[in-house]
């Protein structure tokens, strides 16, 4: 996986690019790159934004920008390269990032994530540089900074290797393999604590048992969530 991602704030990945799952990730081939606007932008002044048209607060990201970025990075109109290459915008009014979208996203070559900030992006950059518009919830972020590095995290941990066991990502919440439920609860040592016990069939050492055990309370936990 080739994951290339536009911000003004590179320096808020140095952190992320640290984490265990994202270095052994990197540490096995994958890629990823910070492309900081600013570096490229036709503007005087490292100008990247602009106030919007009609009025209104705050800053919109300008399609000359991002396009000159585009640009001199794949060395192609961006119009062209939203069709060889899933182009990703952050916005909050995009498609909701769930489990299936990671999946979908995981199983790419190369990914290219555009971050807006302020009042977010000129909508032609949305409309015609991206392949898909991306949400992280239903609520609203000064940036898409820490957005992309939900995405990122969640795509990137799904890659071979990335996780300590392969099994990892398989039986987790909202996979397949849990038909789209939470996952059931986890307990370790000590097996009591102030008189608060453990599930007695996650002792009893029958693996069947504890499987079944498992799914159900995965099951029940989707069926809780199904009534909020
Ligand atoms: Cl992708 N961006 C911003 N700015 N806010 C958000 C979001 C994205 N997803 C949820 N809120």
């Amino acid at each position: 996986m080739r994951l290339d991602v536009f911000t003004l704030f590179p320096e808020a990945f140095e952190w992320f690019r640290s984490q265990r799952h994202v270095a052994n990730a990197l540490g096995q081939g994958h890629e990823l790159d910070c492309v900081n606007y600013r570096d490229t932008t036709p503007l005087s002044g490292g100008q990247v934004d602009d106030t919007p048209f009609g009025g209104g607060a705050g800053m919109v990201l300008r399609v000359d920008v991002v396009e000159a970025a585009l640009r001199a990075r794949y060395g192609c109109d961006p119009v062209e390269l939203r069709a060889r290459r899933r182009v990703v915008v952050l916005t909050p009014g995009g498609r909701l990032l769930d489990d299936a979208l990671v999946d979908e996203l995981a199983a790419e070559p190369a990914l290219t994530l555009l971050c807006g900030r302020y009042e977010g992006f000129d909508e032609r950059i949305v409309e015609h540089f991206a392949s898909d518009a991306v949400s992280i919830g239903r609520y609203v972020l000064a940036g898409g900074e820490l957005a992309a590095m939900v995405l990122a995290d969640a795509v990137l941990r799904k890659l071979p290797g990335a996780l300590g066991h392969a099994e990892s990502a398989q039986e987790e919440s909202f996979s397949a393999a849990l038909e789209g439920a939470p996952e059931y609860p986890h307990y370790t040592r000590p097996a009591e604590w102030r008189g608060w016990g453990v599930p007695e069939v996650l002792l009893s050492g029958h693996h069947a048992r504890v499987r079944e055990w498992r799914l159900e309370q995965s099951r029940e936990r989707g069926a809780r969530e199904r009534e909020d």
